[in-house]
């Protein structure tokens, strides 16, 4: 994460005062009766944001509004936080203290805002210096949320922010076997259990839907397996995180057919960031909840032994399937992730997955596609946690029509559906491989932007950390 936070009691810093258009009773601890009335007329005018140049010091004056939709204010503010990057780049701010005196306190959300945004990947430029944004700190003042609350925003900032690196790091870099030298790394910063099956392993158990996609690669697959049981875990059997980590699609044999639809394939494995960065979210912030997550790591390329249309896979579960299309290779890789889930006997297993065109097409980057047969309960607060943090979620149906299109003449399924709902049928097939609560999120639309749009930086957004670290706060509580 490249912008250190801290709790600060002092105000001297250049500051962001947070307020409502109602109360304009704290004003005068910061501004002279001259600027106040400048506020006051600009309050009239809707205008929002405000900055007064003291002495060595600058304020900035942010109006925030709650309106009526649950949840909305909490993103204004983020967006109102991104923002401000701009005037701080212009200004060359290095520190920033954030300060609440509206009568919602929205402070940590406006640090989530400010953070996000500011996020960079540098790695490879020479001169990062020259690159580096100006802001490096902020500091939340310590009258706005207690040092728990604080550590917790800081942690799942933290998994945001490396999920979002493992989808910008190219795949000249990150294949599955530097994506497991990541986690064992991130299992020891975080202290977090981490166990990496090598090939031979892979296929010893039969994983025989992550080995058929790995057969065109030079780059042997791994399967990844975190864990993080505290003590104090309020929850016996595990909640298990499933993540697509395709680290490269060029679709196999079936070569991607859509115009520059490959360019961006590295984010394939934005699954697998998802569930990475949230084991470090909770390890981080210690959570009381034990959680497992799986990862089946591998490129899919049209290789010398690269898998064909027409071949039969024998998945680890013992099901077979006909393959009819190499590009839809993540289902066959979570085939057996989510097999090998069920020796856990888990509580429940949410699957996070760049899986289909489909889904990104119906939704775009708004939002997440899911469905699965977890109960409503379930449902209704992984919604609740969409809402909160924005990565929303909408429901599709898991019909059984759907399911006859995966029927095959020749094996138990078929890797490809019919002509519409590809997110649904896709969903289908991975139907299959579980016997548990599960909820399966294809996060295709939000995983990647195409340009910085608020605090979404331009490539990984890390979709999914907030979401999941959201939930399990609030897991059985
Ligand atoms: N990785 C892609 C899905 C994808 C699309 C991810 C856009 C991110 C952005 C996936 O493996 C894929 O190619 N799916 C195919 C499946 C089809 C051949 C049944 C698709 O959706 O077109
Ligand atoms: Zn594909
Ligand atoms: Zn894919």
């Amino acid at each position: 994460m490249n912008t250190k936070l801290s709790l600060t009691r002092s105000l001297k810093n250049h500051l962001v005062v947070l307020s409502d258009d109602s109360n304009l009773d704290w004003a005068d601890t910061y501004l002279t009766t001259g600027e106040i009335s400048i506020l006051a007329d600009g309050l009239k005018n809707e205008v929002k944001s405000f900055v007064f140049p003291k002495v060595g010091q600058y304020i900035f004056i942010q109006i925030l509004k709650e309106g009526e939709v649950p949840h909305k204010a909490k993103e204004d503010t983020r967006l109102a936080a991104a923002e401000l990057l701009d005037t701080t780049e212009h200004y060359k701010i290095k520190s920033l203290t954030v300060i609440n005196h509206a009568e919602k306190n929205h402070a940590l959300d406006y640090i989530e805002g400010l953070v996000l945004g500011n996020y960079q990947f540098l790695k490879y430029f020479n001169d990062k210096d020259g690159k580096r944004n100006a802001l490096q700190e902020v500091k939340l003042h310590n009258s706005c949320a207690t040092k728990t609350e604080f550590h917790s925003l800081e942690s799942v900032l933290e998994g945001t922010c490396k999920a979002r690196d493992l989808v910008n790091e190219p795949h000249s870099y990150l294949n599955s076997v530097n994506y497991s030298k990541e986690v064992k790394a991130a299992g020891q910063e975080y202290g977090f259990k981490v166990k990496v099956l090598e090939k031979k392993e892979i296929e010893k158990l039969g994983m025989g839907g992550l080995l058929s996609v790995n057969q065109g690669s030079f780059v042997p697959p791994t399967f990844n397996i975190m864990e993080w049981k505290p003590k104090n875990a309020k929850n016996k059997q595990p909640v298990i995180l499933v993540g697509k980590g395709v680290m490269f699609d060029t679709g196999g044999v079936s070569l991607k057919p859509t115009k520059n639809s490959m360019d961006y394939m590295k984010c394939d494995m934005g699954g697998a960031a998802a569930v990475t960065g949230t084991m470090i979210a909770i390890a981080k912030a210690e959570l009381p909840v034990y959680v497992i997550a799986l990862v089946g790591a591998t490129d899919n390329r049209p290789g010398n032994d690269a898998y064909v249309p027409g071949d039969v896979v024998k998945t680890l579960s013992g099901i077979t399937v006909e393959v009819l299309n190499t590009d839809a290779e993540g289902r066959m890789t979570l085939a057996d992730s989510l097999h090998y889930a069920k020796q856990y006997n888990p509580e429940l297993v949410l699957d996070f997955a760049t899986l289909t065109g489909a889904a990104a097409y119906c939704i775009g980057p708004e939002g997440i596609c899911y469905m699965g047969n977890a109960d409503s309960k379930i449902k209704y607060k992984m919604e609740q946690s969409g809402m909160k943090t924005y990565e929303r979620l909408v429901e599709f149906p898991m019909w059984k029509e759907y399911g006859e299109t995966i029927k095959s003449d020749i094996a138990d399924i078929k890797n490809l559906g019919g002509p519409y709902a590809g997110h649904i049928t896709a969903g289908k097939f991975l139907e299959h491989f579980t016997d548990y609560p599960w909820l399966h999120f294809d996060i295709a639309g939000p995983a990647y932007m195409h340009k910085k749009t608020g605090y979404k930086t331009k490539e990984g957004t890390g979709v999914g950390v907030r979401l999941t670290y959201d939930f399990l706060s609030n897991y059985l509580g």
